[in-house]
């Protein structure tokens, strides 16, 4: 049947959700799947194949709504607020539509810093320590600090802060960008940065792929993201038992989110063990993504992947 992917979205990871769908839509036309695909803008206005639906967001959003009764599965590429955060998958259980990906609770919880702390470390993973802030909190710290939106993504609005008197500005640019407001400050976490993604098949199994290790000098911030510049290993250079504790915990927290699809969580290798610092619910799936890296470095290459996500679409 038909797939409809949706691209874009009403956040600033908008251009790398349309880049995200555009390589999902390329991959399934391959597969000879037939690909409607859809944007959001970021003025909230829905276009299908390049033209709008209605004239306002509210009536293209209720044509999309309509249109997506007649679709049978939907594969939402839209990172962030407003996507990734279950909006989409809600209106997908709304039109009782099949959906690519997790559902409305764990995108909820996911795509929140702070929420998913507190369930990884109930599912018994460490995570970065930090707390949130608002605004005109004032805060002391004796060390280096990671400012952050407590939702959003592609660390967007992402500060490393080594002097108290840049600290207010940092949180400012940071609460700018968090749909909530929230703003999260973090200690420093020394440690390798490595990343494992999780795939459920159709038939409810799951398996994590070999971890990837990200290689910046400094934060892995949004331009070393975008800009080519990022360096991965893959599979990442790792001893037995790390790899088996950075991916038994990969699936602990994909089971405990509750995550459907594809997830890919992000954690430390440092010297106390595996340390948590977020999910991606919806993660990127440019070709410079780290998803379909590891997938490959599994055997299975980005066509296939995007077929067994598609195949696992569930209502
Ligand atoms: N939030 C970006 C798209 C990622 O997870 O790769
Ligand atoms: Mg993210």
């Amino acid at each position: 049947g038909r797939v409809v992917v949706i691209g874009g979205g009403q956040n600033v990871e908008h251009e790398v959700s349309v880049a995200s769908a555009t390589a999902v839509s390329t991959a399934l036309r391959h597969s000879g799947v037939e690909v409607e695909r859809w944007d959001v803008g970021t003025d909230g206005l829905w276009w299908i194949g390049g033209d709008p639906l209605g004239v306002t967001p509210a009536q293209s959003l209720a044509a999309a709504v309509m249109q997506l009764r007649a679709t049978d599965v939907v594969f939402p590429c839209v990172h962030g607020p407003l996507g990734e955060d279950g909006v989409l998958a809600a209106l997908c259980a709304l039109a009782q539509v099949r959906v690519v990906g997790s559902g409305v609770a764990a995108g909820a919880v996911g795509k929140d810093k702070q929420w998913s702390k507190v369930m990884a470390r109930d599912a018994g993973v460490q995570v970065t320590p930090g707390f949130v802030v608002s605004g005109a909190d004032a805060v002391a710290f004796e060390r280096e600090v990671v400012v952050k939106p407590v939702s959003s993504g592609s660390s967007h609005g992402v500060s490393l802060v080594a002097d108290a008197a840049e600290l207010a500005g940092a949180i400012r640019r940071a609460g700018e960008l968090s749909s909530d407001g929230g703003v999260l400050v973090e200690h420093v976490v020394h440690g390798r940065e490595i990343d494992v993604a999780v795939l459920r098949e159709a038939d409810g199994t799951r398996w994590a792929a070999p971890p990837l290790e990200i290689h910046a000098s400094g934060l892995f911030d949004t331009a070393t993201k975008y800009n080519g510049s990022a360096r991965f290993t893959v599979p990442a250079a790792l001893e037995p038992a790390e790899t088996q504790a950075l991916s038994q915990a990969a699936l602990d927290l994909f089971d405990a989110f509750g995550c459907r699809g594809v997830a890919r969580m992000d954690f430390f290798l440092t010297d106390h063990g595996v340390v948590f610092n977020e999910v991606n619910t919806m993660p990127g799936m440019t070709a410079a993504s780290q998803v379909p890296r590891m997938f490959r470095a599994a055997g299975v290459e980005y066509d296939e992947l995007v077929r067994r996500l598609v195949a696992g679409a569930a209502i």
